[in-house]
């Protein structure tokens, strides 16, 4: 969470701040800020809101200068406020941050700063660390045994964060030290971007687009230390490090809406395209089976993994899910999908021959790259199914499979998830087919995925039938989300969906687990939203569904087109196209993400910016 960028160089550093700031605000908009160093001071304008805000506050009281950082928040310690906003000013302002993670002994810091003299300002774990910083850059001065103030302020850095624990994203003006622009590295993320005599910082890569193509990642414990004219790394016991100059991948970011009102709809709509080019170029008709290119794991090693364990957050988590499913049934590897935020702390058997996915659309979530870190430090396999090219679980794991979805900017995800099973079908044709899984088996298959993006954009008309459902339910204040097989992670992700931008209360469950508890929820006031397409055990499904009806709750259901039955015993039916069954989170996947973007616009809720979320959680 919380977006940094930084700028020195000789152009005016707020032009670029700002456009940045635009670009990572999925990353938190809670407050914005600037800082702008000129002429032997630090000039600081935040804001409690969007981006925007900080702009127009910008206009009134304007701020220059050639070196700068800013900061979009996503409040951890501290509720949103003007005070709570980055950059915080640590000492007398002579040192001026913006951080991103969290300093776990912020309090311990806090108490002992305070006894030292330092006045707190806000109610954040990042203004220790200013104040941290201002000390150790007093102490050292006391000592003044350092050639350069600017080499002082650097290892006041490198003292002072040996005492922080927990993570950090720092980026440091020194009022002092015109020019100077200093950024530290332990768990939340940091590139540097290298132009003509300028440099560019930032959380990702995103602001960087189209300002520079040459980018360096800085990794855990790494410092930066930027001027117009050098930039070096350092490791912060001492020494330096070798620079690992990057070309970005990355297109520039494609943020017009079109036709579109807001990023959520676009990118439901977007999901043939995605689907398409998650499968371009994976399919071998040849030998029936897929082919990746970053898997980076020999044949025979590959063959001998007994276990599979995915692990993710949130959405991502759900495609796991799929993923258990579908692993299991074309490749017969057992497959155990775990929370990231669980794994990384706990200590489950893993057998040598278990290989590990962390499957993440941001390749930024805290808890995934924490969790993908223990397993591999284990020493097993460890790959990533990730959207974002470039970013750090991309780049820590040992290969993996990109979801070539494009950037996705509304906080809800949608095309991510399609993207991520369809790449997890991939997966499990590639791995059966090393297995059990015949020739023939693996052409069906093919040739079912193939059709899959023009059944997405099939799918897609049953918006008009979704408005409808919408404008009869939205104004519930509990949903249930009911499927079987495949499709129960499809109920937990529709119910997911409904929480983050509706904010109505919603739960999913396998729908046979309903009457060991959750049926006691159903009145005529909660509506159920049945995912029945045809499947081997349809008719078990109709029973359950049957079951909320003689509780007099509304049942909304998902279904085959064709299936004129269950008109008749469901309130409102929404059909998508038939599918194989282990296709069809593909396709009822859809129409609960628009029934859950319709309600909440109905309810006049910030679909692309919910409350309390952000697109990136880089925190624990
Ligand atoms: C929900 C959503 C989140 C993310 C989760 C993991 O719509 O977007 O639940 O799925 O925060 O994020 P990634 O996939 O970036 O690791």
């Amino acid at each position: 969470m919380c977006g940094i960028v930084g700028y020195v160089g000789p152009k005016q550093a707020y032009d670029y701040l700002i456009e940045g700031l635009f670009r990572l605000e999925y990353r938190g908009y809670d407050s914005a800020g600037v800082a702008l160093q000129q002429a032997g001071q630090i000039d600081v304008r935040k804001k409690t809101g969007r981006v925007s805000q900080l702009a127009e506050l910008v206009k009134v009281q304007p701020v220059t200068g050639n070196a700068g950082i800013g900061h979009t928040r996503w409040a951890t310690h501290g509720e949103p406020s003007d005070a709570n906003s980055h950059p915080h000013v640590g000492g007398n302002g002579e040192v001026v941050l913006v951080h991103n993670g969290v300093i776990e002994n912020y309090a311990l810091l806090r108490d002992k700063l305070t006894e030292l003299g330092y006045v707190f300002r806000s109610a954040t774990d990042t203004e220790v660390a200013a104040h941290l910083i201002a000390h150790q850059l007093e102490e050292e001065t006391k000592l003044g045994s350092d050639p350069t103030l600017a080499e002082t302020c650097i290892q006041a850095v490198e003292k002072a964060i040996k005492k922080i624990k927990g993570t950090y994203g720092l980026a440091i003006l020194f009022r002092d030290v015109p020019g100077l622009l200093v950024a530290a590295r332990l768990g939340s993320p940091l590139v540097v971007g290298i132009g003509k005599g300028e440099y560019y910082l930032a959380s990702d890569a995103s602001p960087l687009v189209g300002h520079t193509e040459e980018v360096v990642y800085l990794n855990d414990h790494e410092i930066a230390v930027i001027t117009a004219d050098q930039f070096q790394l350092r490791h912060q016991n001492g020494g330096s490090n070798a620079k690992h100059i990057k070309v970005l991948e990355q297109a520039a970011v494609d943020t017009d809406l079109g036709e579109f009102e807001h990023y959520m709809l676009k990118e439901i709509f977007e999901q043939p395209t995605s689907i398409e080019n998650a499968l371009r170029g994976r399919l071998d008709d040849d030998e029936a089976t897929a082919v990746f290119g970053g898997l980076n794991m020999d044949p025979q090693k590959l063959r001998c993994i007994d276990r599979i364990v995915l692990t993710a957050c949130g959405t991502s988590w759900h495609s796991a899910l799929v993923g258990e499913y579908l692993i299991e049934e074309f490749a017969r590897i057992p497959v155990e999908v775990e929370y990231a935020s669980e794994l990384r702390y706990r200590n489950p058997p893993m057998t040598d021959r278990t290989m590990v996915f962390a499957i993440t659309q941001s390749g930024e979530t805290a808890d995934t790259l924490a969790a993908m870190r223990e397993c591999k430090r284990k020493g097993h396999p460890t790959l990533a199914i990730c959207n974002t090219v470039g970013s750090t679980i991309a780049r820590e794991a040992d290969g993996g499979i990109y979801l070539h979805a494009g950037p996705e900017i509304g906080v809800a995800s949608t095309k991510a998830f399609t993207s991520q099973v369809t790449v997890l079908t991939l997966l499990a044709l590639f791995m059966g087919r090393m297995r059990n899984l015949s020739y023939p088996a693996g052409k069906r298959i093919i040739s079912h995925l193939r059709e899959m993006p023009d059944k997405i954009r099939q799918t897609l008309k049953c918006y008009d039938a979704v408005k409808e459902v919408a404008r009869k339910y939205y104004t519930a204040e509990n949903f249930l989300y009911m499927g079987r097989l495949y499709n129960f992670p499809v109920a937990l992700e529709g119910a997911l969906k409904l929480k983050e931008i509706s904010y109505i209360h919603a739960e999913g469950y396998p729908a046979a687990e309903m009457k060991h508890g959750p049926i006691a929820l159903i009145d005529e006031d909660t509506p159920s939203v049945f995912i029945a397409p045809r499947c081997g055990i349809y008719p078990k499904v109709m029973s359950n569904l049957q079951e909320v009806k003689a509780r007099r709750g509304p049942v909304i259901a998902i279904a085959c087109e064709g299936d004129d039955k269950i008109a008749d015993l469901a309130d409102d039916v929404i059909y998508v196209p038939d599918v194989d069954e282990y296709l069809q989170p593909l396709v009822t996947s859809i129409p609960l993400q628009l029934l859950s973007y319709e309600i909440a616009i109905l309810r006049g809720c910030n679909v692309d910016r919910p409350r309390n979320l952000a697109k990136s959680v880089t925190v624990e």
